[in-house]
């Protein structure tokens, strides 16, 4: 199976966790794409989304699903957002698509966070995937220096600005073995807007695509 068609599988198995009738929280993604595209093509009724992106808003009112803001609801059931990487327990890196501080607020509303991916993406420790954090611009050169001391390279998303106007800043050279301490520390440095190190909103399922068909981890 193709990469893509994983994808298309998750998407789809991601349907079960959506209450008919709820507002749920939707992430942002190519695999976040195969979910929305599954859900306005089952039938099932929601009343909305709340969306992480401009992106998935676009995506999912082109298709009839309404939207509401995050300021119009008080929790949601359900987050539904993929990964760049997920351990094995439900930590992740996200960010590979710029969208990480509302998918964090989003996911931040929810009582459950249901990660869709393929099986590239399990990883035993966070960091391969070069980590993205949003910074308020004036402050990236230092941050980046901060990650220098730690022996890391921050390098700066070219052209890329934010939903809200902030910029990337991408980590490598990371082994995040505490992502707990990890997200809570970076996240002090004066100009982080968010660290792409979901711990403290990791996912309580990941529904993984594998070419044995879907796999559920319940961390
Ligand atoms: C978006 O900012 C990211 O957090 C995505 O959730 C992540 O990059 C996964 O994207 P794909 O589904 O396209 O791999």
């Amino acid at each position: 199976m193709t990469q893509d068609e994983l994808k298309t599988l998750v998407g789809q198995a991601a349907l079960q966790y959506v209450q008919p009738g709820s507002i749920i929280g939707v992430g942002t993604g190519s695999t976040v794409d195969k979910f929305i595209d599954a859900l306005a093509a089952s039938g099932l009724q929601i009343k909305g989304a709340v969306s992480s992106s401009l992106r998935s808003t676009e995506r999912m009112q082109a298709l009839g699903i309404p939207v509401f803001e995050a300021s119009e609801v008080q929790s949601l059931g359900v987050y539904i957002d993929g990964a760049d990487e997920i351990d094995h327990a439900g930590h992740m890196i996200k960010g590979g698509g710029a969208a990480l501080t509302r998918e964090k607020i989003v996911a931040d509303l929810a009582e459950q966070f249901v990660c869709i991916a393929d099986e590239s993406k399990l990883v035993k420790v966070l960091g391969q995937f070069p980590l993205p954090v949003e910074v308020i611009p004036m402050a990236a050169a230092q941050i980046a220096r901060r990650f220098a001391a730690l022996g890391a390279q921050a390098s700066l998303r070219a052209g890329v600005v934010t939903d809200n106007g902030g910029h990337i800043l991408d980590v490598r050279g990371l082994a995040v073995t505490d992502p707990q301490a990890f997200e809570a520390d970076v996240n002090q440095w004066p100009g982080v807007v968010t660290v792409g190190v979901f711990a403290r909103n990791r996912a309580s399922v990941c529904l993984l695509g594998t070419a044995e068909g879907v796999k559920t981890l319940a961390f």
